[in-house]
């Protein structure tokens, strides 16, 4: 029975037995995590196979021993690699280091010091740069963005991509909005898939916006993490934007590190021509080259593979999050106190609890040894206007972990909501 339908006995009834329930979890002393983000062992064991693929050639397609310096945009197959993920063409990619976010932080960067179009044109000339920030979101865009000096300003997010009116209104009236951050497949933390429309938005959004140097922040990190194959489309940024004449102004992310090894894999960014020519100088001046042993072999293991690769992902993660959708609709759908997200695909449900309550559901599990992504995160300055989003991670515990981490966590919303009902009531 939904919660409003229940009367204020049954209401304190059930409050008493959850109570009961929640004490006798305490008493287990649980020690369970749902904050991490990351693959879990089975998963970076499909990659194991990488260690075999030098067997002492280090020789690239092209003749390149990738044991030397040199190679700035990386080696052709790495760069064929990253362009399968991110659907652009090869000349269009630089494979570079580890970290897809190691690359966020360089581009932006640039964009603050001197700008990526040879003009002079750069974000720390404007007094109060500010970037766009769909919410709930991805957290380290957040840090990243404070940490160089620009300001945030949020936007609603929903089944079909951020809110493009909203978007709009305030690209096209403040020569302050720098740009926008996306992660248009699977985004961190929705699991929506950025819709045609939206992106075909996003791709005219650079002609529209006050500031002539508005850049759209494309972190495409979930691409090709799929439950269910073939995988699920999206329109393709980087060719609408050629159409517009606007691929000047998009920077595409992706990396392999949910894909192999998390700690070893390949970082790729994606633009135009002069756009890539700005980014290679300023990785020029900080390193003599990037590790193209790591590119060889991760381009040995995946090209003409990755589906088949993360079909592989699929069959250990989707199980973990049915799981944790079985446990939310058996626990919460009922008494409708609750709202998720069910993604087809990358790391992370969003779950929007009654608004005020989400702070008060983090206390809870941690008092039961729950670790929750603190309340806040999915925000930029870790601030929630209406206390209420929670990121759940479901890849990284144990199956059984998991769902004893579920339970908790539902019977932590179910208490918060009722003890809130009746301080209402
Ligand atoms: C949206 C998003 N972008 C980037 C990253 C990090 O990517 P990388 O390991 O390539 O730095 C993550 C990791 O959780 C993510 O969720």
């Amino acid at each position: 029975m939904r919660l409003q339908d229940l009367s204020n006995e049954d209401i304190a009834a059930l409050r008493a037995q959850l109570e009961r329930e929640f004490e006798l979890q305490k008493g287990n002393r649980l020690s369970l995590d749902l904050t991490r983000g990351k693959p879990d062992a089975d998963q970076l064991d499909l990659s194991n196979g990488l260690e075999d693929t030098i067997a002492g050639n280090y020789i690239a397609s092209d003749g390149t021993d990738t044991r030397n310096y040199g190679h700035i945009r990386g080696i052709p197959e790495a760069r064929a690699l990253g362009a399968d993920i991110m659907e652009v063409p090869a000349d269009r990619v630089i494979c570079w280091g580890n970290s897809s976010l190691s690359l966020m932080y360089i581009a932006v960067s640039l964009l603050m010091e001197r700008g990526i179009w040879g003009d002079g044109r750069h974000w720390s000339s404007d007094p109060a740069p500010r970037l766009i920030t769909p919410v709930p979101g991805y957290d380290r865009h957040f840090v990243l963005t404070e940490r160089l000096g620009l300001g945030m300003v949020n936007v609603g997010i929903d089944e079909a991509g951020p809110d493009m009116e909203a978007v709009r209104e305030l690209a096209a009236s403040d020569p302050g909005i720098k740009g926008i951050w996306c992660v248009p497949k699977y985004s961190n933390p929705t699991g929506c898939i950025y819709s045609d429309e939206v992106v075909a938005a996003l791709a005219e959004l650079p002609k529209q916006a006050a500031a002539e140097d508005f850049v759209v922040l494309w972190d495409n990190a979930y691409a090709v993490h799929d439950f269910e194959f073939p995988r699920k489309p999206l329109a393709n940024l980087l060719a609408l934007a050629e159409t517009a004449g606007t691929a000047d102004h998009m920077l595409l992310f992706a990396s392999t590190s949910k894909i192999t090894h998390a700690s070893a894999g390949l970082g790729f960014v994606a633009g135009s021509d002069g756009t890539l020519a700005a980014l290679e100088a300023r990785l020029n001046a900080s390193s003599v080259g990037p590790d193209k042993v790591n590119q060889l072999r991760h381009a040995r293991f995946l090209n003409g593979r990755v589906e088949a690769h993360m079909a592989g992902h699929a069959a250990l993660v989707k199980p973990k999050f049915e799981l944790v959708q079985q446990i939310l609709d058996a626990e919460l759908a009922a008494l409708d106190i609750a709202s998720w997200t069910r993604p087809e695909g990358g790391y992370f449900v969003s779950l929007d609890v009654r608004a005020g309550l989400a702070g008060r559901i983090g206390e809870l599990a941690a008092e039961a040894g729950l670790a929750l992504t603190p309340p806040g995160a999915t925000f930029p300055y870790r601030k929630d206007p209406e206390d209420r989003n929670l990121r759940i991670a479901p890849t990284f515990a144990r199956l059984d972990d998991l769902k004893t981490a579920m339970e908790v966590l539902t019977l932590c919303v179910k208490i918060a909501t009722l003890q809130d009902e009746m301080n209402r009531r």
